[in-house]
């Protein structure tokens, strides 16, 4: 029998611990195999299994302009939704991960939305935030890589820069490994990509909306 997909919120009080005091220290934090591997594993399988044409091209923002958007950034995306075995595992793990952060931090994380990321050769992230200060409800970004065996030589790194432009952490997105910063904090990029690349980006979000308006739309 395989462990259950959704780990409990007993075995990673640790990982959380460590998460939220990152978050309080520096502001971000990298951790390898931070999810079960066989959730990961599950999630790339389903990630691989859709179609082509289930990814989209990304916006930026709230402007739609994908003339513009391509020459910043050339990945497609899905969004997750409910009703999938590992996205269900996936959800229930950032929803005991937005509680723990929560109760730690006080910072009154509302929501998480995420999508599935997948950037063709030559794909790339130009340098952005993915916040800007009182312009967005976003507070919290967190990358899972979806990729095993990831070479140097296949490019695709994260680059996590500090406000003044100098380079913190250049990451490889090897298979398991998480990234979890203050979106409002730190500048980043996806180096040009020299095969398929997969992840997860998802955002925990605070509720701006007015009424019935969730801000901001996708
Ligand atoms: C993003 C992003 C980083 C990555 O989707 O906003 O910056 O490493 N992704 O995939
Ligand atoms: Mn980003």
């Amino acid at each position: 029998m395989n462990a259950p997909l959704t780990p409990s919120p007993i075995e990673y009080a640790e990982t959380f611990d460590r998460i939220a005091d990152a978050l309080h220290g520096p502001g971000y934090t990298i951790l390898p195999n931070a999810l079960p591997d066989n959730l990961s594993l599950a999630l790339r399988e389903h990630c691989q299994s859709l179609h082509q044409s289930e990814f989209k091209i990304a916006g930026i923002g709230r402007d739609q302009e994908h003339q513009l958007n391509r020459s910043i950034r050339s990945d497609t995306i899905h969004w997750l939704e409910r009703g999938q075995p590992a996205v269900d595992s996936y959800l229930d793990w950032t929803e005991q991960l937005r509680q723990a952060v929560n109760r730690r931090l006080f910072l009154g994380l509302f929501d998480y939305e995420s999508h599935y990321a997948y950037y063709p050769e030559g794909a790339f992230y130009k340098k952005h935030y993915d916040a800007f200060r009182g312009q967005t409800s976003r507070v919290l970004t967190t990358v899972l890589y979806l990729n095993p065996d990831w070479q140097p030589c296949d490019g695709g790194e994260l680059l996590i820069y500090d406000g003044e432009g100098r380079v913190l952490e250049r990451v490889r997105p090897e298979f398991g490994t998480l990234v979890i910063f203050l979106s409002e904090e730190f500048p980043h990029e996806v180096l040009p990509v020299n095969k398929p690349r997969y992840s997860i980006a998802g955002w925990y979000r605070v509720n701006n909306s007015l009424g019935d308006a969730i801000d901001p739309p996708r």
